[in-house]
């Protein structure tokens, strides 16, 4: 991999900040000073060092990205794509680690690490994700209960019990929190529909006992540290 790249896959800056540093003799490979941002490196043998730290060759990335409305998880689209927004991981061939629909904002995850995206969204690893909604319609105790045991959606499928709790209610609508451990398409305006009612916002908050970091806003994304990816698969109700 040419070093130029190395670095700014691993945070240390753009292309043009990397070669910046080189030419102020500030990188090492091998406790030699580099002078060609275009020079080769083996990642996984060579020691590269930026101002005499040691940059860990990091295989894979998870970033956190507040996901704004108007945006498509996927890695290709017509229209703007969540890949789209992240600049300086463009070597890492990132995807999205599951689907928030177009209108829908929060939490999204991007990494290159398929079997984390495996673990995060296999229903029979029950990772809560938490939504906060707008519903048209008044939520009961008994859309609670209807929740908790699971409904039935359009196409006949049974979800799997869903933690309804009531933020508030307005005259004709409910502020709502939602917790569930599967990701159907379109699940939760599916599950208000189901039983007579119509999502009108849409945020996801958590996944597993992950917050999103309410310093970033829409559209802006970091990379998580390792403490918070133990969080994505840890649960609260388990
Ligand atoms: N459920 C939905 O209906 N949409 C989303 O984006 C996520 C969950």
């Amino acid at each position: 991999m040419r070093i130029d790249k190395f670095l700014s896959n691993h945070g240390i800056g753009s292309r043009k900040d990397v070669k910046a540093l080189i030419k102020k003799k500030q990188v090492t490979v091998n406790d030699i000073v580099i002078k060609k941002s275009d020079m080769h490196i083996d990642e996984n043998v060579d020691v590269v060092k930026v101002n005499d730290q040691v940059i860990k060759h990091q295989p894979f990335v998870y970033i956190m990205l507040h996901k704004p409305q108007g945006v498509v998880s996927a890695t290709e689209d017509r229209d703007q794509t969540v890949i789209d927004l992240i600049q300086g991981y463009e070597h890492y061939d990132l995807h999205p680690v599951g689907r928030l629909d177009k209108n829908t904002e929060g939490l999204l995850i991007l990494t290159n690490d398929g079997q984390f995206t495996h673990n995060v969204l296999s229903p029979k690893k029950h990772v809560d994700k938490t939504y906060i909604a707008t519903i048209d319609g008044i939520v009961t105790d008994k859309t609670i209960e209807q929740f908790k045991v699971g409904v039935t959606l359009d196409d006949g499928y049974e979800t799997m019990p869903a933690m309804l709790k009531i933020l508030s209610t307005g005259e004709t609508t409910s502020q709502i929190e939602i917790i569930i451990q599967e990701g159907k398409f379109h699940q939760i305006k599916r599950m208000f529909i189901a039983v007579g009612m119509k999502v009108t916002y849409l945020k996801r908050t958590h996944m597993g006992q992950l917050a999103l970091d309410p310093s970033l806003a829409l559209g802006e994304y970091r990379l998580l540290t390792d403490e918070e990816l133990k969080l994505v698969t840890q649960n609260s109700t388990s």
